[in-house]
């Protein structure tokens, strides 16, 4: 058995004790070679950020509303002038063989048939067409730059003639340390888990470091992108350019200020810098800072319809799913991913209608009170 062997074949159907989104949690190691399972569940470093996104979640409570008329209610909402049914998207999740054999085309056909919004990882173990060809009209490309501008470039033609819809560019992975969790499993990637994407890309030219030189400053992030490169890349395409991985509020004033379509609030799920601040945590000043209007997507942490109405409560417009695709992926394939989206949207109504919210315009931050210490 490989590193990536499942360990039980997805299932073609939904085992009947599951009964709500974050149940896929509970049951994706029963599906995944330990290894795998523990590089997607852990983090970075000890996992305090990682703790930290769940634990945000827990401090606040839903205030439930009495006698309030929700049956006209409805999750549609438009981000960025674009209709979208229901405000839960894909995020970007790399080497999605880990979970299944057929990985992002799952994902893909799942994402489609719930008129969800994908966003492909640069690094997806299927190409970027492949993904595009079984993803719906929404779908969204992740990008990693690349050491050399000319791949970044030949990334971002690609996904434009395979009719993605906007690029979200990551910019807080600059380098990521490995966690303790995937290294306690040895975990190690398998070789029929690559980055296609970059096939045939001639990799980074090789940095000589001078004895005094660090590893990290003049070696790892001498190819780190800076504002520079965010102005070169949205000079190079005529898609809408989103950013990810945003968490302080002046760097968000200064993304929307060099004209970037909207930003992504998150913390890698915690699998960037361990001890950055829970992105929930980060969200209600980011949203100050940007005042009502600017898109703001959310994500690390989100296990639950719960989860989900109080990121768009403090300040978020839609939210993106990161580890619970993946787990459901490895559980059922497609119909597990298209089922999870289903189960998180039928969580998000019931709060909505507890809470006396019809629509996603009416739930904010006086819909919760935090949880006394
Ligand atoms: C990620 N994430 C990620 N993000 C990104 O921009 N590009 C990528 O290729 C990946 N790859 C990736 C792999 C794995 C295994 C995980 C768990 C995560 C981060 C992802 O987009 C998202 O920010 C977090 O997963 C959100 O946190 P939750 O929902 O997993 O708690």
């Amino acid at each position: 058995m490989t590193t990536s062997a499942p360990a039980h074949a997805p299932l073609g159907s939904i085992p009947p004790d599951l009964r709500c989104a974050a149940d896929y949690e509970l049951l994706a190691p029963r599906f995944m070679a330990l290894p795998s399972h523990e590089y997607v569940a852990g983090g970075c470093g000890r996992d305090v950020t990682v703790a930290a996104n769940l634990a945000a979640f827990a401090q606040w409570t839903v205030y439930p509303r009495l006698l309030r008329d929700v049956s006209a209610g409805h999750t549609r909402l438009s981000i960025a002038g674009v209709p979208f049914d229901h405000p839960v998207l894909l995020a970007p999740v790399a080497f999605q063989k880990l979970a299944h054999p057929h990985g992002e085309i799952e994902t893909a056909r799942a994402a489609n048939a719930m008129q969800a919004c994908m966003v492909g990882s640069t690094l997806s173990s299927c190409t970027l067409e492949q993904v595009a060809a079984a993803a719906g009209p929404q779908r969204w490309f992740q990008l990693y730059f690349q050491p050399r501008r000319e791949d970044t470039r030949a990334l971002l033609e690609r996904a434009a003639a395979a009719g993605y819809q906007a690029i979200v560019v990551t910019l807080d992975a600059a380098i990521q340390t490995a966690g303790a969790r995937a290294l306690k499993a040895g975990f190690r990637m398998p070789p029929d888990c690559a980055p296609v994407n970059l096939l045939g890309q001639q990799g980074p030219a090789a940095i000589e470091l001078d004895p005094e030189d660090s590893r990290i400053f003049q070696g790892a992030m001498r190819n780190a992108p800076t504002w520079a490169d965010l102005s070169w890349l949205m000079a190079q395409t005529a898609l809408p350019v989103w950013v990810k991985g945003v968490l302080h509020p002046d760097d968000a004033v200064a993304l929307r200020d060099a004209g970037v379509a909207g930003i992504v609030v998150s913390n890698h799920g915690g699998r960037s810098l361990d001890g950055a601040p829970a992105s929930l945590d980060a969200l209600p000043a980011i949203r100050a800072a940007l005042g009502a209007g600017y898109p703001v997507l959310f994500d690390s942490g989100i296990r639950s319809g719960t989860d989900i109405f109080k990121a768009l409560a403090l300040g978020a417009d839609a939210v993106m799913i990161g580890r619970l695709q993946i787990y459901a992926l490895a559980v059922a394939g497609a119909l597990g991913v298209a089922h999870m989206i289903r189960l998180l949207r039928e969580e998000l109504e019931v709060c909505m209608a507890l809470a006396g919210c019809a629509t996603l315009d009416q739930i904010g931050p006086e819909n919760l009170m935090r949880r006394p210490c």
